[in-house]
């Protein structure tokens, strides 16, 4: 699992997540985002290219090593400096109000903790500082939810611990966030694995 994980699933990750339909998310999710930002799950950096202007610096937390690697072409031409300065989201190595502005993009769905990771998002944000995110999670039907629920074992296995059943707003508002901006839609793909929550929250 070990080899699987480190050399084969941040490579899916980059195709995956690197698919044409997530273009216009990535531009809606960063549009906002402002001065020093967090960005929890960096994967292979396919947001690079959508940080705005108003950025003045990303912190980057990941913790695959193949995912950095990836990420090297996008980084060369980033337009803001760009640091990997943490390897988990549920510890963060920062002190209180580092951060004015945080993202996640299809990161809450694996962090094992994301009720630690919010935690720890909250700490090292400015107060009312916004988290943007964008995340596949609990589709809105019952019935897809039930073979969420069924493939959750096979998606966490095959994908490096994705989850599928994860309820978003609930778990970023119970992280004691306040959501200011939310859009729940079906993607392109099957509802199953693309019901998404895009949107903007504030620290409490
Ligand atoms: C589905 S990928 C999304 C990658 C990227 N955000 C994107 O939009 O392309 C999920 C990412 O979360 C990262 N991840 C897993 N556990 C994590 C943790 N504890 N803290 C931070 N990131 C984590 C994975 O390595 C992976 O890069």
């Amino acid at each position: 699992m070990g080899i699987y994980r480190d050399r084969f699933v941040p490579r899916l990750v980059n195709v995956a997540c690197g698919m044409k339909a997530n273009e216009p998310l990535r531009e809606r999710v960063c549009s906002g985002l402002s001065g020093r930002v967090i960005e929890l799950g960096f994967g292979s950096g396919l947001n690079v290219p959508y940080y705005p202007a108003t950025v003045t610096s990303v912190s980057a937390v990941e913790p695959a090593d193949l995912g950095w690697k990836l990420a090297a072409g996008r980084l060369a031409q980033a337009r803001v400096p760009v640091e990997r300065a943490g390897l988990d989201g549920q510890r963060l190595p920062f002190p209180e109000n580092s951060f004015d502005t945080a993202l996640s993009t299809w990161t809450m769905c694996t962090i094992p903790d994301i009720d630690a990771a919010l935690a720890e998002l909250r700490r090292v944000l400015v107060p009312g500082g916004t988290l943007h995110f964008v995340e596949h999670g609990l589709a809105p039907d019952p019935k897809v939810q039930r073979w969420q629920h069924r493939l959750d074992p096979l998606q966490q296995r095959i994908a490096g611990g994705c989850h599928l059943n994860r309820d978003i707003a609930t778990i970023i508002r119970a992280g004691g966030f306040e959501i200011r901006d939310l859009d729940v839609f079906k993607g392109q793909g099957p509802a199953f694995i693309d019901s998404q929550s895009l949107g903007v929250a504030a620290a409490a």
